[in-house]
């Protein structure tokens, strides 16, 4: 049995001192739960979420690296950089990056490998547009978009991924993949890995859901056969909120 692993995704949102009171909020209201727990955080409240989820059930990471390991990369972190400062996990290849920070399907795979050369464990993220999706390519997408993730990963390594299935069209849209769709959709991405990987490999990685997922649909998506949690922007941002989403079994 996979675990659920749901991970707040902060994007450009909160200061230290929100960051700091949001913590302070959801530590107590999510200290029970069975399933992991992750807030992924602007570099610049990286230091003070590490502080103060010190010693409690909540992991923190980065939302973005570099691949290189050092160098004249103006403005850029490394995974070195973040690891040496305790971050475990690092999203890699959010559609907005895609989007707006030329990011490809090539520089996912470098920060993959340069992730796990530094003992972080990366949330990749794939995904397709609206466009794409009624042109019936979304399965060639995702499918592609994961395989070229994943291009020359061990099988050690490729367990240890954690997929994050965010349909483009669903992102702060306040559309969600119905639950079927969303499941469909990961069952193909997991068929994927199995392809190259194997079995074994493929019922181990952890593939989540994101795109406006939120306290009314969050069970319904979770309790599906292969989604195995999320990846939640907006409702990230409000500990209550994002409490009853890591505690939706209750
Ligand atoms: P959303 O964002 O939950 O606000 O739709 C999800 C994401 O982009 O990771």
């Amino acid at each position: 049995m996979r675990r659920k692993v749901i991970a707040g995704n902060w994007k450009m949102n909160m200061l230290p001192n929100e960051t700091i009171e949001f913590i302070e909020k959801f530590e107590p209201l999510v200290k029970d739960t069975e399933n992991e727990v992750i807030l992924c955080v602007p570099y610049t409240d990286l230091f003070y979420a590490l502080n103060f989820a010190q010693n409690t059930n909540i992991k923190i990471g980065a939302q973005n690296m570099h691949f290189e390991e050092s160098g004249a990369y103006t403005g850029e972190v490394s995974a070195k950089m973040l690891k040496s400062i305790g971050v475990e996990y690092v999203i890699i290849g959010h559609s907005e990056r895609r989007q707006y920070f030329n990011e490809t399907d090539k520089t996912v795979n470098k920060k993959i490998k340069a992730a796990f050369a530094n003992e972080l464990k990366p949330i990749v993220c794939v995904g397709e547009t609206l466009e794409e999706r009624e042109g019936g390519k979304a399965v060639e997408i995702i499918t592609n978009q994961t395989k070229l993730a994943l291009e020359g990963l061990t099988d050690e390594q490729v367990k240890n991924t954690i997929i994050a299935y965010e349909p483009i069209w669903a992102i702060g849209t306040g559309k969600t993949a119905t639950s079927e769709d969303a499941n469909n959709s990961i069952k193909e991405i997991r068929k994927k890995i199995e392809e190259i990987y194997g079995k074994d490999v493929a019922e181990c990685v952890i593939i989540q859901y994101g795109g406006s997922v939120k306290s009314v649909n969050a069970k319904e998506l979770f309790t599906t056969s292969d989604i195995d949690g999320g990846l939640v922007g907006g409702a990230s941002l409000k500990p209550e909120e994002f409490s009853k989403i890591v505690n939706y079994k209750k």
